[in-house]
């Protein structure tokens, strides 16, 4: 009886370890994907998981959120699968904004074609209270596509689309695109005077209604040095249509491009994070600054906590008293969580956090009408120290695999207690040399040398089919990753089914000697 007791407790637990890693899906690594904060949630769509055997992988039709109206954990995401209810075609270096007659809809820009060469409508809307895309009609002519631009929505509902690419770094322009997101009508502004054409640069609008611009590159290929300085930035006023240049002092961060910038709490300082050069290292501690739009004083802030890479392609929300940075690239996921919490509540020293603390509920009128989504969406609990092998084995196994092994563990679970005998070391358990195999660090995937930050220019370098885009690569790309933890799980699968195997013999040659 004890025995059995205890051996029910190895296999529970083997059972519960596999369906920690197995049966869960999680997100994988994305970058130049979309984060787009409505009603409490944190939209996550699009991306790709960079140049695999030479073309870019381009994240599917994944689409999930995270609730940020109660309290987490960086280390254990609840991410919200809706994958479901998406129907936009797979997309990177889009746009996101929240704006609507109700100001609760996303609204997604993206101007380019997809890699499949699929043409996608221009704009999508999301409606968090039905769950639902839509290609919305709008008026006046526009026909310009473009991608890897910033947009901006200001308090009138308008989404300002200044810059970007078409592709090519020929086809980088200047213009500023107006898509007024109440009526749904197409505008233009002013581009009499506005910053070269670029793209991957930061905006944020300021409460005096101007749009600061900053930074960004010149063309798409990253290892080159188009890199824009960010000593001098740019202000779109909203109500004037028009530009100015505004030269910055104090500790100007160097050129960087795909970096992420937000708004204070104050409404007056910029913070800036991350972000890329061909030229300069960017290293972790090198990653924050801050530029005082009173002043246009950059600083860099003092800052507790700890970081350990700096990232780009990346993209950061305010919410609450915290700056939420989500994916990018250059981390390593099995070390870093895919959201970063910076605590800016307090100006004289930021937080590097794990813990999420919602902000108090605020009277708006949408978050009290009760949303459907729930009913549609699967909580995926995720421990970050198992996100990789999660991520890729759960990415890779489908539910079938997954399922069939449950159902070899129930089979040896009957077996074991159909079978009164003793057998100690049928099974491995953990602590056992056999044992350890089943331990997490066989399942994990070799690391990623390229998330050291020394290793930039051990990073290859393809394009896409635009000729032009380049994405870095990983050291083991996704789909490596998806073999590797495929012949692991054989080699688990194997495994058990030999332990079955013995558990057989074992019995029937018991029952053998007993007749
Ligand atoms: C929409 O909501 C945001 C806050 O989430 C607010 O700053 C903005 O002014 C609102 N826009 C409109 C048009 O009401
Ligand atoms: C939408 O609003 C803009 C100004 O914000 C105006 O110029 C345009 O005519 C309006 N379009 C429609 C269809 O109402
Ligand atoms: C910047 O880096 C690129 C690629 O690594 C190189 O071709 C270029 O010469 C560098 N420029 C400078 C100024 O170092
Ligand atoms: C690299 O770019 C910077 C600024 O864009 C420029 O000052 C510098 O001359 C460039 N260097 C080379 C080698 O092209």
């Amino acid at each position: 009886m004890l025995k059995n007791s205890s051996a029910y407790f190895v296999l529970w637990t083997l059972f519960q370890f596999l369906v920690e890693i197995n049966c869960q899906m999680a997100p994988p690594r994305r970058d130049s994907h979309t984060a787009t904060l409505v009603d409490n949630k944190l939209y996550i769509l699009g991306g790709t998981g960079g140049v695999i055997d030479e073309s870019l992988y381009i994240i599917g039709n994944d689409f999930f959120y995270l609730d940020v109206s109660v309290p987490f954990n960086t280390k254990r995401l609840l991410w919200k699968d809706i994958s479901s209810v998406n129907t936009v075609p797979d997309h990177y270096d889009a746009t996101s904004v929240k704006g609507g007659p109700n100001n609760n809809t996303f609204f997604l820009y993206r101007g380019t074609k997809p890699k499949d060469n699929v043409m996608m409508p221009l704009v999508y809307t999301f409606d968090p209270q039905s769950n639902s895309w839509t290609i919305p009609k709008i008026t006046g002519d526009n026909t310009i596509r473009k991608d890897s631009l910033m947009g901006i929505i200001d308090n009138n509902g308008k989404m300002y689309l200044w810059g970007g690419g078409m592709g090519t770094d020929d086809t980088l322009v200047n213009d500023m695109l107006i898509l007024d997101t109440i009526n749904l009508s197409w505008g233009k502004g002013s581009s009499v005077g506005a910053p070269t054409p670029r793209i991957n640069y930061g905006a944020i609008l300021l409460p005096n209604r101007k749009i600061i611009y900053i930074g960004g590159r010149t063309g798409y290929y990253l290892f080159s040095n188009n890199t824009l300085a960010i000593n001098e930035v740019y202000l779109y006023d909203t109500d004037e249509d028009s530009w100015s240049t505004q030269s910055t002092s104090g500790d100007v961060p160097s050129n960087r491009h795909s970096f992420s910038s937000v708004l204070g709490l104050d409404g007056q300082r910029v913070i800036l994070f991350g972000g890329f050069n061909a030229n300069i290292t960017i290293a972790p501690k090198d990653s924050l600054y801050v530029l005082d739009t009173s002043t246009f004083e950059w600083y860099v802030p003092k800052v507790s906590g700890t970081l350990l890479s700096n990232r780009y392609y990346h993209k950061a929300n305010v919410i609450g008293k915290y700056m939420v940075i989500s994916f990018g690239t250059y981390y390593d996921p099995s070390e870093e969580s895919h959201i970063l919490l910076l605590d800016i509540s307090n100006n004289d020293e930021y937080k590097w956090v794990n813990d999420f603390e919602p902000p108090p509920p605020s009277p708006s009128p949408s978050s009290k009408i009760p949303t459907s989504s729930s009913q549609t969406s699967t909580p995926l609990s995720l421990p970050v120290s198992s996100s990789t092998k999660a991520t890729i084995i759960g990415t890779a196994i489908g539910s079938s695999v997954c399922g069939a092994l449950l159902a070899v563990i129930c089979f040896l679970l009957y077996r074991w207690n159909k079978n009164k005998q003793k057998r100690e070391n049928a099974i491995p358990t953990p602590g056992n040399e056999e044992g350890n195999k089943y331990n997490h660090e066989n399942l994990i995937i070799p690391k990623r040398n390229i998330y050291n930050q020394g290793n930039q220019e051990q990073e290859k370098i393809t394009g896409d089919n635009h000729g032009s885009e380049i994405i870095p690569v990983v050291g083991t790309s996704t789909l490596q990753n998806i073999d590797n933890s495929d012949s692991a799980l054989q080699q688990l699968k194997n495994e058990i089914l030999q332990t079955l195997r013995q558990e057989f013999m074992q019995n029937s040659g018991q029952q053998n000697n007993g007749k």
